[in-house]
């Protein structure tokens, strides 16, 4: 299931736990962590929402194509994506060669509650009514869907915990 070298990609939508979880299970595991949007905003010197805003979303896919592959050498990692990593470009196909893909699943109304409160930071749900935003999530996450569950791996994010990967890890060793 886990591939060697370990090599692990964190999937799911915005609010789904990926970066948090991903610092938790790499600490635990002596790997590395990496965050995909923390890099980008780190290299290219913008926030997400500033990239978004003045460059255009079609910039921020170049990007995060671009510094998803300067990940290509390393590893025992644990690379938290963003919510739109695995949906644009060939990104699956590649983390699917490269290593582990895991998709941290959570059903709408959990995602809902976890982003409400930071809508401004993210420049996908930013300009969109809060009334609205849970029929926003359900439908982005139909189509993103079909990517996610690709992953080798799919949590539920009600059961996650502080040893899920080292369990997960346990299964290779
Ligand atoms: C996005 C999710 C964000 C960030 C960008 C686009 C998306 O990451 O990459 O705002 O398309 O779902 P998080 O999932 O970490 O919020």
């Amino acid at each position: 299931m886990i591939q060697l070298p370990v090599k692990i990609f964190l999937l799911g939508f915005m609010g789904s736990g990926k970066s948090h979880w991903g610092q938790i299970w790499a600490s635990k595991s002596h790997l590395k962590f990496y965050d995909l949007d923390a890099t980008i905003e780190h290299s290219f010197k913008m926030t997400i929402a500033d990239i978004f805003e003045k460059e255009g979303e079609e910039k921020f896919r170049e990007l995060e194509r671009y510094y998803l592959r300067k990940i290509e050498n390393e590893k025992n990692f644990v690379l938290a994506c963003g919510g739109g990593t695995p949906c644009f470009s060939d990104n699956m196909t590649w983390m699917t060669a490269q290593g582990t893909t895991i998709y941290l699943k959570a059903d709408p109304e959990t995602l809902l509650n976890q982003v409400i409160l930071e809508t401004e930071k993210r420049p996908v749900i930013k300009k969109i009514n809060p009334s609205e935003l849970l029929f926003f999530i359900q439908g982005k996450l139909q189509e993103r869907e079909p990517f996610y569950s690709q992953a080798a791996v799919t949590l539920p994010v009600e059961q996650l915990h502080d040893d899920s990967l080292v369990e997960l890890l346990q299964l290779i060793k």
